[in-house]
């Protein structure tokens, strides 16, 4: 029977870094997937993580299964990081928080909780979205539409094109929107756009499902989470799917989140033992390591300030590797205008080059970027920079 299935695509991301791998070339650069690398071309484990996991291998007793929403203190703590300290919404017990496989596991949570207790049967997202979404929501069972989002033309954000969509979404379907670091353009609502997006959403009264997977990496925490709190202040029911792969740097340990916001306590707990059944039903409960590891520095106050402090080095790298693009491009006579990569936020930058500018790139220059001209800036390093921007000029 295997003899009638037919071979799949490779996977637009992470098929990348296997045709990397594959290829001997010793300048190649990798800027497909999203991961951060330090100027030694590493993806370093952050201080706070080694301490964190040093303390856990003296202390921890057992590696009995976790709940099958996780760890409690985590889910504490991840509603602290993404409503603040002082939020009414926690404060009112109204979130629920499970701990999920990395922040595609939230996501696909979400969905499943959506089509088969909500009767959602279409979710938009924006256009372009992550690469991952649609097979995600997809095989949850739902039908993928889109909604305006980014003028490629002027490399912003279409916020009357977004606007204007989102105000045609039916009350019965859902609506996906990226927190902050929007994967893949780099172009996010400021806050003012965030409240009308709010306001559209209680009134339209879609499902509105917060995909947070970056927090931190855009200007703050507290900062990169102001459209997720504008939505939990006006809109009255909230999904969020968030992940700690890149501001604790623990991409393999798989630590994300689902949240779920109710109008009120019991309607939360109700609602939260359906995502515990559809939680049961697809990995049973979520692994333990990394989930301890953030919840270990979350909870110490020494340890959280200097984790903040880590993310903070890591945005800075970022901004300064989007700075030196942006003069060394200038510098090399671009046949175009890149300023815009420095004013784009998290990892990603949309250059706008070609599918065919990037097979090239690929096949002439050993440069991997995501077919959609799709770069991870934080793949970049002083030492590969020039080349990086030497290969672009030459294919514009
Ligand atoms: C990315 O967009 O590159 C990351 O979110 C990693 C992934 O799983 O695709």
């Amino acid at each position: 029977m295997f003899e009638r299935v037919s071979a799949a695509p490779a996977d637009p991301i992470l098929g990348l870094n296997e045709a990397f791998a594959a290829d001997n070339r010793p300048n190649k650069v990798n800027l497909g997937v999203g991961v951060f690398m330090n100027d030694d071309g590493v993806t370093p484990i952050l201080d706070t993580v080694k301490q964190a996991e040093t303390r856990l291998v003296k202390e921890e007793i057992t590696k009995s299964y976790l709940a099958i929403s996780g760890d409690r203190e985590y889910g504490r703590q991840v509603q602290a990081l993404l409503f603040g300290n002082d939020s009414a919404v926690v404060a009112a017990n109204r979130a629920r928080t499970a701990q999920t496989p990395g922040g595609t596991g939230a996501l696909r949570l979400a969905a499943d909780f959506m089509h088969t207790q909500l009767g959602v049967n279409t979710i938009h997202v924006s256009d372009p979205t992550w690469a991952n979404h649609g097979n995600i929501f997809t095989s949850a069972g739902l039908t993928v539409a889109n909604y305006r989002y980014y003028d490629a033309k002027n490399y912003r954000l279409d916020f009357d094109g977004m606007l204007a969509d989102l105000a045609k979404v039916p009350a019965g379907d859902a609506v996906m929107l990226h927190g902050c670091c929007h994967n893949p353009t780099g172009v996010d609502p400021s806050p003012e756009q965030w409240q009308q997006l709010a306001d559209v959403a209680a009134e339209r009264g879609f499902v509105v499902l917060f995909d947070f997977a970056y927090q931190g990496f855009a200007k703050g925490m507290d900062e990169d989470a102001a459209g997720l709190r504008a939505f939990a202040e006006k809109v009255p029911e909230l999904l969020v799917a968030s992940s700690f792969s890149k501001n604790f740097g623990l991409y393999n340990e798989r630590v994300g989140a689902m949240t779920l916001v109710a109008t009120n306590a019991d309607t939360a707990e109700a609602a939260f033992s359906q995502v515990k059944t559809l939680a049961r039903g697809n990995y049973s409960n979520p692994p333990a390591h990394g989930a301890k590891v953030v919840a270990t520095i979350l909870t110490d106050d020494t340890l959280h300030a200097a984790w903040i402090e880590e993310v903070a080095a890591m945005r800075n790298h970022i901004q300064q590797l989007r700075d030196l693009m942006v003069n060394k491009l200038a510098e090399r006579g671009a046949a175009r205008d890149f300023s815009f990569i420095g004013r784009q936020n998290g990892m990603f930058s949309f250059t706008g080059l070609t599918p065919e500018q990037v097979k090239t790139l690929k096949e002439d220059y050993g440069l991997y970027m995501v077919g959609s001209g799709r770069i991870n800036v934080a793949g970049m390093s002083r030492s590969n920079i020039d080349a990086v921007c030497d290969a672009i000029v030459a294919v514009l």
